[in-house]
């Protein structure tokens, strides 16, 4: 079997967050304590996968390999890719072909953050889904501002439609999305959407067609939050400032989970904790030694 690869989506234009991200990218602004793109990154590494491939854009490219480098601080593989043009979410597959080479994939986009035991189980099942597509359904007050998914009665799913006026449920498609191997010849057979672009909802329905789409949804407590607007980055921030600073844990900490996972020793962890030193972020990776020296 071979190992599912990971993708994260981080071009784009941030037009809804003009003009803050008119110099710097989205994906690198705050999300209270850490970099937006930790979020999602974590979720990969939570899910197991330890090869990554950032997609940007040519002018951010160079301040992401300066932020997350090669990944060996968090015991992973990072490459990068630069998307010329942002033509679409699915074009992610085009992009990426050479560096899945044939694996199965997870993709997820560069501003989605996802929290809750949930989506701990989540990603176990769609990670264990070895043929076909995987998708969710999360239920919202907006979705037609994402794809939407349609279902029967019996609870069949029948279509997913992207940005529908009228939309047909209440279930929009986050954007962590697991595919076969088949997901970059799917998207080389796509045509732009009347926006111009590749589109996932198109990209899925290929799926969908040939029977071989699973969407499973989110319930009630599990956070999915989308920072493309200012109130979705407010209420990102608020989030995780709340929930981090009741329970003392952190969300989305690279260097936890990498140690967790084991695929970084004492050493390294200390190395991160000393690079850090001053912060509370610093405080908190020392605060991980100590537990696990005291577990010991
Ligand atoms: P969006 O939020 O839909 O688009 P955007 O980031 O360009 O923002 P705006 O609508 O405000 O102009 O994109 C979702 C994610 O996918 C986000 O992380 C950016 C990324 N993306 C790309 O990397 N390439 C693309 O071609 C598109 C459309 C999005």
């Amino acid at each position: 079997m071979k190992k599912r690869k990971g993708i994260i989506l981080a071009g784009g234009t941030g037009s809804r967050l003009f003009p803050i991200t008119r110099v710097v990218s989205k994906q690198l602004l705050p999300v209270y304590d850490k970099p937006m793109i930790y979020y999602p990154l974590s979720v990969l590494m939570l899910a197991g996968i330890r090869e990554i491939l950032i997609i940007t854009t040519p002018h951010d490219e160079k301040d992401f390999k300066t932020l997350l480098g090669d990944g060996t601080q968090w015991g992973i593989e990072i490459t990068y890719k630069v998307q010329a043009k942002p033509e679409g979410l699915a074009q992610a597959f085009i992009l990426a072909e050479e560096f899945l080479d044939g694996h199965p994939s997870c993709l997820i986009l560069g501003d989605n953050l996802f929290y809750g035991k949930q989506v701990m189980d989540a990603l176990e099942e769609a990670m264990s889904h070895n043929e076909g597509g995987y998708v969710f359904g999360y239920h919202t007050t907006e979705p037609e501002q994402y794809g939407v998914v349609e279902f029967d009665k019996n609870g069949k799913v029948l279509s997913i439609e992207e940005k529908p006026e009228n939309p047909k449920s209440r279930y929009a498609v986050p954007g962590l999305y697991f595919f076969d191997e088949r997901a970059p010849a799917f998207a080389k057979g796509l045509t732009p959407s009347k926006r111009g672009e590749l589109e996932i909802a198109d990209l899925i329905t290929c799926y969908l067609k040939e029977e071989s789409l699973k969407v499973a949804l989110f319930g009630r407590g599990t956070a999915w939050l989308d920072t493309g607007t200012p109130d979705g980055m407010a209420h990102a921030t608020q989030f995780v400032q709340v929930i981090q600073q009741r329970q003392g844990l952190k969300i989305a900490c690279p260097e936890e989970i990498a140690f967790e996972a084991e695929w970084i020793s004492r050493a390294d962890l200390e190395q991160s904790a000393d690079n850090y030193a001053k912060t509370e972020y610093g405080k908190y990776l020392l605060a991980i030694l100590a537990e696990a020296d005291a577990v010991v």
